[in-house]
């Protein structure tokens, strides 16, 4: 039988016969692209629940059997056995580097892990109490005016290096947002620290004091980078690819991509759980909480819970939660009060017959918000720590698309219902 499905228009006897493609792994997919000539027909699917939007080699999820894989490797080996900025290379070139190949990574990241002195400008043109994911999503987009003219997106030495510039001055400009925010001294890269250690150094270290942050917090905060490296053709990807298939610039389409990322359905959920923990304050509260989340007339949400794909459990935060755990164990903080809120409102909301119908799970940014939070990492900084770790996903992708074949502008159709054609009526006979 033929890998195919014929789509037959009942109202006139007309069909076009659709290929079924596969791919490695997951839901097939039906190529509906003759569709519209054939019978003049779009399909329609707010929210993309059934559409596929590209041919994608990076990321795999199924979300029934809370698989996660990066180019093959699952995110289980990659977080205990990686680093973030091995990911970042893999997620890149398809393939774990060689020590020859990873040596050369870095050296070019170190060539390129300094901004343009005016841009650090910018930064005083935000209040200090500005939102740091405003000040990213401005900052971000004014890296763009600095490799304009002068990048050419169709070459692939120019896009190899554009990867590059972001994996480089991403933690450059994510720590900055912060040194503003607390009124500190900007600090510059050091080559000779780790990704993520230089980072935690470009946030905390102040000229008058030594800094240097446990072992511990820097494995932590590796691991919950690799964990938020990328997930496949979810919103802030799917927006920088959108805007990327327009030939915007790429400096540009991350800053797109920032923008949807804050929003609380997607990484802005990493503050909201914090925030809506400390709202609860004590446990005895839990029970209250959980019912407004049950009630179709509050618009409270669990912040935290449910995910769009996974529909058994968030491998990524099953990893977390270990982590979580050790890091609290480590820095001694286990017994803090929002821990334990945490950890009653799982335990409870697994229980309940309202989350386990819908399968509600907790997903990553339930635990990462603690982990962000025992790192003293501010509760606003949260989703610029998701930003700078899911940058390496977004400019992964946006180097997938550029090179495929199959490239068109993303442009989707619509359901019209509004008005039918009518007569403009001049101002003075309107009634
Ligand atoms: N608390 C209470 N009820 C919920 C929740 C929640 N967190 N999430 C979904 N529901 C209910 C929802 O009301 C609906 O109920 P009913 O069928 O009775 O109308 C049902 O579950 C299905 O929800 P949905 O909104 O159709 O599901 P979705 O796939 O469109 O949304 C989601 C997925 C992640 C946006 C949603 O679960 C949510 O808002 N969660 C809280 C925010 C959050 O934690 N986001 C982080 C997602 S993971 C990281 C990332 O992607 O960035």
């Amino acid at each position: 039988m033929a890998d195919t499905v014929t789509i037959i228009d009942n109202r006139t006897g007309r069909q076009v016969e659709c290929p079924i493609i596969k791919g490695t792994y997951g839901t097939p997919v039906i190529d509906i692209r003759d569709l519209n000539r054939e019978l003049d027909l779009f399909v329609h699917d707010p929210g993309f629940l059934a559409t596929s939007s590209c041919r994608s080699a990076i990321t795999y999820l199924d979300g029934d059997k809370g698989i996660l894989l990066h180019r093959g490797y699952p995110i289980e080996q990659l977080a205990v056995q990686s680093t973030y900025l091995e990911v970042c290379y893999l997620l890149l070139y398809g393939e774990l580097p060689t020590q020859a190949q990873y040596e050369a990574f870095r050296a070019d990241l170190n060539k390129r892990n300094l901004v343009h002195e005016h841009l650090m400008q910018f930064y005083s043109g935000y209040l200090h109490n500005a939102h740091p994911m405003a000040m990213l999503i401005g900052i971000t987009g004014a890296l763009s005016s600095y490799y304009h003219e002068a990048m050419d997106i169709h070459d692939p030495e120019d896009r190899d290096l554009t990867a590059k510039r972001v994996i480089a001055k991403m933690p450059i400009l994510a720590a900055n947002c912060y040194k503003h925010s607390v009124g500190h001294p900007f600090v510059y890269s050091r080559d000779d620290l780790s990704y993520v250690k230089n980072f935690l150094n470009m946030m905390f270290s102040v000229p008058n004091h030594h800094y240097d942050p446990p072992a511990s917090a820097v494995r932590a905060l590796d691991i919950l980078m690799i964990l938020h490296a990328d997930h496949e053709q979810n919103a802030s990807t799917s927006t920088v690819r959108l805007a990327g298939s327009a030939e915007a610039n790429p400096f540009a389409c991350i800053a797109a991509g920032i923008v949807t990322l804050w929003g609380r359905a997607h990484g802005g959920a990493n503050e909201a759980v914090l925030r809506m923990l400390d709202e609860i304050g004590r446990p005895e509260n839990i029970p209250k909480f959980i019912a407004r989340a049950k009630d179709k007339n509050d618009p409270f949400r669990l912040m935290g819970f449910g995910h769009r794909v996974y529909k058994n459990y968030d491998p990524r935060a099953t990893l977390i939660r270990k982590v979580c755990h050790e890091l609290l164990e480590d820095l001694g903080t286990v017994d803090q009060p929002l821990f334990e809120i945490a950890m009653r409102l799982e335990e409870i909301a697994l229980k309940d017959e309202y989350f386990i119908e819908r399968k509600l799970y907790p997903n990553v940014d339930f635990y990462s918000g603690i982990i962000l939070r025992a790192l003293i990492i501010p509760t606003s900084m949260f989703t610029v720590l998701f930003a700078l770790a899911r940058s390496a996903g977004w400019i992964s992708q946006w180097m997938e698309m550029m090179e495929d074949p199959e490239l068109r502008i993303g442009r989707p159709r619509q359901l019209y219902i509004g008005p039918k054609k009518r007569d403009y009526i001049p101002i003075d006979q309107r009634v």
